[in-house]
């Protein structure tokens, strides 16, 4: 038997309760004993794994995401790059030509050659280009159609500030997410783009503190309104990292009043509570009472990093007040001493983070590999593509500290100052300097293993490496980035 507590169950079993009982017992089954020493990151068979995907053609069983070819894109040459590996010139330029054929006639980019346009395969599309693209002829960034692009992300615009995800598909928060990365990397963009969209955003925040898909349409003498309305469905680690990275987006481009606000405490401890216990390995899961899953790694374990950008601090100097309330929740509950979810160990004792870093690594390196290469979900499950980026992204948030700096902010500014060619407005040049203004901590850098597991440091807003996102957005906004 495990030396971790089990989560507490009353007397009347569920399905999802009986659900969580086996998954602690095939998680804890992967916690590290002489039997089954700790995996370091086996990165030969990931890195085999994905360029098998990548150059050989995706396994039959993938056919069913044939309208997400921009995604199985994206997750793979996201995934290389966070191993710090890349296609060679030929392969990159296949890429590229394939990407290019989901661009659309009329703008934006569709889930495969022909396809309608749609905000999630556009952001796949544009970052999967960040990673393989390049100007010039043939590089694909200069064949983006910027001006058509804009014209479908003003085509999908709700009178409420929210967007559809694509001409008469539905409204949530992935689209905002997806719209506001790519007219950020691309200088699109405007006032009139962003109109609303705060509000529309503070309307999904659930009274957990997390934020749901979208929220209730309401009208008033025929008009949509973005508030007051109720969020449509609950909190979710998904959902809540689209709509506080889009938050955070907004706020460089356009800073607050918005006569909103979120409730950022509330927030905080929510994330915080989605960190499972010992006995899960520290994994994340999307939502209260659900599963661990390694994809919530990156969704739920990489939010932290987007709070400091609000003002929130990176550590706890001093024991919380705001967790008193939950205390009970965990402590004793049988009169016998078990240890406490780590995500409450660290937070109420230990002047470290946010959240277990060290924990969150454990999942992924124990759990989330899957022998024979690729990352999951969990454990006894196949790996996949998705859970791969989302497996890699977290842990590379686990990893490293990437936090706004004050000294790279002045850096950015004084570069866009000193170029007198731009006439740009102060909201796009505030949109380009905290978007560049992420950078990792020096020396802060914890391996659960050893350096040898080191991943690259991930943009905690676009999952972009920050050289990537350096180099794209130094190219749309006309500026020479430095290293
Ligand atoms: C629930 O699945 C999952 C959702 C309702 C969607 C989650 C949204 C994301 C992961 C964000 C995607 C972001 C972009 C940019 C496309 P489930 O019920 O199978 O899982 P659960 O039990 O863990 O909630
Ligand atoms: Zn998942």
């Amino acid at each position: 038997m495990s030396i971790y507590r089990p989560t507490p169950t009353d007397s009347f079993p569920t399905d999802t309760s009986v659900l969580q009982g086996e998954t602690e017992e095939t998680l804890s089954k992967h916690i590290p004993s002489p039997e089954y020493p700790a995996q370091p990151l086996n990165r030969n068979a990931h890195l085999q794994w994905l360029v098998r995907n990548m150059v050989q053609g995706f396994p039959t069983r993938y056919t069913s995401q044939d309208a997400s070819q921009p995604w199985l894109m994206f997750w793979t040459l996201q995934s290389l790059s966070t191993l710090q590996a890349g296609l060679d010139s030929g392969n990159k330029q296949k890429a590229i030509d394939t990407i290019m054929s989901w661009q659309y006639p009329e703008g934006g980019f569709g889930g495969g050659p022909g396809q309608a346009p749609h905000l999630l395969a556009t952001y796949a599309s544009v970052c999967a280009l960040a990673n393989v693209g390049r100007p010039g002829p043939g590089g694909g960034w200069d064949e983006i159609d910027r001006e058509k692009m804009y014209k479908f992300f003003l085509s999908v615009k709700q009178a409420d500030g929210s967007f559809t995800v694509m001409r008469h598909g539905e409204v949530d928060v992935r689209g905002i997410y997806c719209l506001l990365v790519v007219a950020t990397l691309l200088d699109l963009l405007t006032p009139e783009l962003v109109a609303g969209t705060p509000a529309f955003l503070a309307s999904c925040q659930t009274y957990e503190g997390g934020f749901s898909s979208s929220s209730q349409p309401y009208f008033s003498s025929g008009t949509l309104l973005s508030s007051p309305r109720p969020p449509l469905g609950e909190a979710h680690g998904g959902y809540t990292f689209c709509a506080l990275a889009s938050w955070v987006l907004i706020k460089s481009f356009q800073p607050p009043p918005y006569g909103v606000d979120i409730d950022v405490k509330r927030l905080l401890r929510w994330l915080v509570m989605m960190q499972g216990s010992e006995i899960e390995l520290g994994g994340f899961k999307g939502r209260t009472n659900k599963l661990v899953d390694g994809c919530y790694s990156w969704w739920v374990g990489g939010a932290f990093a987007l709070l400091e950008m609000l003002g929130m601090p990176a550590a706890r100097t001093e024991a919380p007040t705001a967790h008193s309330d939950t205390d009970d929740e965990w402590d004793d509950v049988d009169g016998q001493s078990y240890p406490l979810r780590p995500s409450v160990v660290q937070y109420s004792t230990v002047p470290d983070t946010l959240f277990n870093r060290k924990a969150l690594q454990e999942y992924v390196l124990y759990a989330g590999q899957h022998p024979t290469g690729g990352l999951r979900d969990k454990p006894p499950k196949t790996s996949d593509a998705y859970h791969t980026l989302g497996c890699l992204s977290g842990l590379a948030s686990a990893q490293h500290h990437v936090t706004p700096s004050t000294r790279r902010r002045e850096e950015i500014t004084l570069l866009w100052e000193s170029n007198t060619e731009c006439a740009f407005t102060e909201q796009r040049k505030s949109a380009f300097i905290d978007a560049l203004a992420w950078v990792e901590e020096e020396g802060a850098s914890k391996y659960v293993g050893s350096s040898a597991d080191r991943l690259n440091a991930m943009h905690p807003v676009f999952n972009l490496t920050m050289t990537h996102t350096d180099t794209m957005m130094g190219h749309f906004y006309q500026q020479t980035v430095p290293p």
